[in-house]
């Protein structure tokens, strides 16, 4: 089994598998391994799943239970257009760059019922390091950006949402909506890291070590 399938398995999943009827909708489709999970789900629970894929992904399964939309997820209009008014499930696993993924979570966060889910993956740079296995810049960069745009965007939410993080391989974001107000606007988290302050703390603890 892949990590990845692993990481659905143990930590997805587990918090959906009770929902009844649930409405889920997926963004990134490609082999279909989220694809057929949500599927089994929906089988035994008696939902229906929306997948948006840019490329052609129809071939994936024939279940009756499955929708599959072609094009770009933030098509918002033409999106809503093919699916419930409200979802329980929004999986966000297509193009992963942070200013992406903070546009999906404006764009479709209203549509969340009250106690519904949102899950983002890849928001761990850890794997991919210069001195680990994936190596990869792109991915390393683009994680630790979504990391840190989720961590900003719970600062100014924290009051409508619980998020928590999953640092399984490239890891995974969990928000659930927990009131039916709507976002605040985003700004991102101002910190003291680099202020003259900081600077000088760290300029004495080093002396005071050496
Ligand atoms: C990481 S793969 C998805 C993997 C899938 N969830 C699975 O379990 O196998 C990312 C997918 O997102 C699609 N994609 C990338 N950008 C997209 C966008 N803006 N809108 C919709 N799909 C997109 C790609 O075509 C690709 O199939």
């Amino acid at each position: 089994m892949s990590e990845y399938s692993l990481k659905l398995d143990k930590f997805l999943i587990p918090l959906i598998a009770n929902l009844i009827n649930p409405v889920i909708l997926e963004l990134g489709v490609e082999n279909g391994i989220s694809t057929k999970k949500f599927l089994e789900l929906c089988k035994i629970n008696k939902g229906k799943l929306y997948s948006v894929d840019i490329v052609d992904c129809s071939k994936v399964s024939e279940d009756k239970n499955w929708k599959f939309i072609k094009t770009s997820d933030d098509n918002f209009d033409f999106i809503k257009s093919e699916i419930p008014e409200k979802i329980d499930v929004l999986y966000i696993d297509s193009l992963h760059e942070a200013n992406h993924v903070k546009k999906l979570l404006y764009g479709y966060y209203h549509l969340i019922k009250k106690s519904g889910f949102i899950f983002i993956d890849d928001i761990s740079h850890l794997p991919y390091l210069k001195n680990k296995n994936r190596n990869n810049f792109y991915c390393e960069i683009n994680n630790k950006e979504t990391y840190d745009m989720l961590l900003s965007f719970y600062n100014e939410n924290y009051e409508k949402i619980f998020l928590n993080f999953n640092f399984f391989s490239s890891g995974l974001a969990v928000i659930q909506k927990n009131s039916n107000d709507p976002l605040s606007n985003y700004n991102n988290i101002k910190t003291r890291e680099f202020s003259l302050k900081n600077l000088f703390r760290r300029f004495f603890s080093k002396i005071k070590v050496s």
